[in-house]
């Protein structure tokens, strides 16, 4: 799309109802009085309880293993290990709805005999308590050889690594070629080399994996789980080897996701303890569970090597990155495909060369994690800029504004994004929000950074993705959404209601959504991807305006006017040159519902799609849509104690259109939060592949005592490909927020720490290397 077709965001005058107020979320009044109920809340008559048996070696073979004191245990109801059990994986891809490719992601769902990470599980129990749980997964013994391992994405790489699986430690690779680099390397007056280290992060949701699973009256078996996608009952059906209409998913208000519930949890298990022993079974891990049982962002090591002209101009762009995917696959080819699109990032890059790699290790697995790749990727890119602004001499802020990409220009795959691209306003406004500088005093240096960023929403294009949604008015003029979308505590089934009551002009009070269940609610894809808004808004939309459709031509019948003079608002239908020709909504309703006019609708909204990008040159579309924007800090760091305290954070984000204002708030001040951890506390400590920071008390997450207020500011180019020109920000919200941070500390103390998270030793190591 070309500049001159980019709708014109000062007009036409759009007129919402109430989108983009900041309205109560229909799922906020359960919350804070403590209504909802969340999957771990569910009991049910006889239910028995789970535990998991892990691998206490990350590297091994699995020499014995007797389960006869465990099961002999009274209150025992069933001990399972991979013997009990077909030899059959588990998928842990996402299949979409249509023809989507799969990758080859599976793992083992027990260990048969080979260990490749710490924590694995090696058996499963039910008892009918989880005391005796407990006591009798103490009573399994097991005896484990050590094997070779390898703990170093580089070093596994090497020839002659030991191999994790199959024949190669490289399980993903992606490379983007554009223009061309030698070239530009020698027009350059500057070549600017740095190496950048990002680490593991852990999901931290306060609700850890929990669920509980029985098998109903027609064998099918159904589960009822803290997950983000609903629609994993096809690879749960495969794994245990029911057809796919045999195994329900219900999901529940989820007590966070970040992608740590995109992946398959503890389904599997509660399916096979459910079928084996007849009753209805919970498992709900303990945060030590949950902390090795799931599986962590990708630790990134990225190299930036950028020719820039003196006055600032980027003319070549070389990055060589290596992703730790751990012991097995899961979402790690998506994850570097992301990190490889993202590479240089909102910037116009003629001349790039990509070339990236994950390596299998025997650390724990890595997958997804919000931001996707997409994080790793500006946690590189913009602290280089930085980095070059330094080394020519130039305002960081000026070296951005020459190179930022511009509406109508294309990205990385020569894919010209089709909606507007305001990064430069993003990165102004968040800029100017900082205010007066905060002075330094004593040993407390300030010091100020900002990071932009382009981050997608909408999965990848080639996966051929879909999402339903079904919007029905009843007689007494109240309204009803179904669909499957899980609302992982964004708001996601509210935004539906909100959708909704704009189109039919109702109030949101009046529209209930229902939500998340495999067998009953129109299939919404995944909870993933920021694509929750995109997606299943628009199918709501659609649907919403089918039904809209039919009360207006009713409507318009009655008052003797054509559809286009009829409004529907307020609860009422009337006539825009004639309000006072008027029914209420309900009234409406009622004639339509004694006429018989149909007064519900099931829609389908398909995402653009397209084939793989070119294998070679990495061209072609990877996503339906970016977003873009900044987020600017200002921090202290004590440059004795090389603690860092975050002073003002300012998130400017061009969301396209808010359809809730708070929920749009609430996703910028979390994603400043959970970035701000990443950025300077979060730290996972792995001795060959044994995780030494399982709990809260060693891994360190912001808390409220350690945030500042978060300030978000919102702009709208109503050009997003979401309902009403909305762009995603679930993700996006907290793309930018690390390198933010570390370009902060680096302005402090006048020197940069390449590694993340900035703990208070790493500054002080820095300071002492200066
Ligand atoms: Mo995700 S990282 O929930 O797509």
């Amino acid at each position: 799309m070309t500049r001159a077709q980019m709708p014109d965001p000062s007009g036409p005058n759009v007129r919402f109802k109430q989108l983009g107020q900041p309205l109560r979320r229909t799922d906020a009044p359960g919350k804070v009085s403590g209504k909802t109920m969340y999957a771990g809340d569910f009991a049910m008559p006889g239910m028995l309880h789970a535990k998991v048996v892990r691998a206490n070696l990350a590297s091994a073979r699995l020499r014995r293993l007797d389960v006869s004191k465990a099961r002999a245990l009274e209150g025992v109801a069933c001990v399972l290990t991979a013997a009990d059990m077909p030899d059959r994986l588990a998928a842990t891809d996402i299949p979409g709805q249509t023809g989507q490719k799969r990758l080859k992601t599976d793992s083992q769902i027990l260990v048969r005999e080979r260990v490749r990470y710490f924590g694995e599980p090696i058996a499963l129990i039910a008892a009918i308590s989880r005391d005796i749980a407990e006591r009798a997964a103490a009573l399994v013994e097991f005896d484990l050889e050590p094997l070779p391992g390898v703990y170093d994405p580089e070093e596994a790489l090497k020839p002659g690594a030991p191999l994790v699986q199959g024949t190669d430690n490289c399980v993903a690779e992606h490379k983007i070629r554009k223009g061309n680099v030698e070239e530009g390397f020698a027009r350059a007056d500057f070549i600017v080399e740095n190496t950048f280290r990002t680490p593991f992060q852990e999901h931290a949701f306060l609700e850890p994996e929990v669920g509980l699973a029985w098998v109903d009256e027609n064998e099918v078996v159904n589960i009822r789980v803290s997950t983000q996608v609903i629609e994993h009952f096809r690879s749960i059906a495969e794994a245990i080897g029911v057809p796919h209409n045999k195994v329900r998913i219900l999901g529940a208000l989820v007590g966070g996701g970040f992608g740590g519930k995109e992946d398959l949890t503890v389904e599997v298990y509660l399916a096979l303890l459910a079928r084996h022993t007849g009753r209805p079974v919970r498992l709900e891990y303990s945060r030590e569970d949950s902390f090795v049982g799931h599986g962590k962002r990708h630790p990134f090591k990225l190299t930036y090597r950028t020719g820039v002209t003196k006055d600032g101009k980027i003319t070549a762009l070389d990055v060589r990155a290596i992703a730790d995917a751990g012991a097995y696959v899961y979402l790690s080819p998506y994850v570097l495909l992301y990190c490889a699109v993202a590479a240089p990032g909102p910037y116009r890059v003629d001349n790039l060369n990509v070339h990236m790699r994950a390596a299998a290790t025997n650390n724990m697995f890595t997958s997804a994690f919000r931001g996707f790749g997409g994080m790793q990727a500006c946690a590189a890119y913009e602290q280089q800029m930085d980095e070059i602004a330094k080394r020519i001499g130039m305002d960081r802020l000026e070296l951005r504004r020459r190179n930022l990409l511009e509406t109508g220009e294309p990205i990385s795959t020569g894919f010209v994004p089709p909606s507007a691209i305001w990064t430069d306003r993003c990165l102004e406004q968040a800029w100017a929000a900082l205010g007066e500088p905060t002075p330094s005093h004593g040993s407390l240096r300030t010091g100020r950074g900002v990071a932009v960023y382009q981050q997608s929403y909408g999965r990848l294009t080639f996966l051929h993705d879909s999402s339903e949604a079904w919007v029905g008015v009843e007689v007494d003029g109240t309204v009803v959404v179904r669909s499957g979308v899980t609302d992982i505590g964004a708001g996601q089934a509210s935004a539906l209601g909100q959708i909704v009551a704009e189109v039919l002009g109702v109030s949101l009070d009046n529209v209930v959504i229902y939500n998340s269940d495999s067998a009953v609610t129109p299939l919404a894809g995944t909870t993933t991807a920021t694509r929750g808004l995109y997606m299943t808004g628009n199918a709501a939309k659609r649907a919403a305006e089918a039904v809209r459709a039919r009360l207006v031509a009713r409507a318009a019948q009655a008052f003797g006017a054509g559809v286009a003079e009829v409004e529907l608002a307020f609860d009422k239908a009337f006539r825009v040159d004639a309000p006072e020709r008027s029914m209420s909504f309900v009234d409406l309703v009622k004639l339509c519902a004694s006429e018989g006019i149909h007064r519900s609708e099931l829609a389908m909204f398909r995402a653009p799609f397209t084939d793989f990008l070119d294998p070679e040159t990495g061209q072609g579309q990877a996503h339906p849509d970016y977003t873009f924007g900044a987020h600017a800090v200002e921090v202290s760091v004590d440059i004795e104690t090389g603690e860092v305290r975050v002073l003002k954070s300012v998130g400017a984000h061009d969301v396209g259109q808010c359809v809730n204002r708070a929920a749009v708030e609430g996703q910028i001040e979390g994603g400043a939060q959970n970035g701000q951890g990443y950025a300077l506390s979060e730290e996972m400590l792995y001795r060959e592949g044994r995780l030494v920071t399982p709990s809260f008390s060693e891994y360190l997450t912001p808390t409220s005592m350690d945030m500042p207020k978060v300030q978000c500011i919102l702009l709208e180019s109503r050009s997003g490909i979401g309902p009403f020109g909305a762009k995603g920000i679930g993700e996006p919200a907290l793309t930018a927020v690390a390198p933010a941070i570390a370009n902060a500390v680096a302005d402090a103390i006048g020197v940069r720490v390449f590694e993340m998270p900035i703990t208070p030793e790493r500054v002080v190591r820095a300071l002492q290397g200066r």
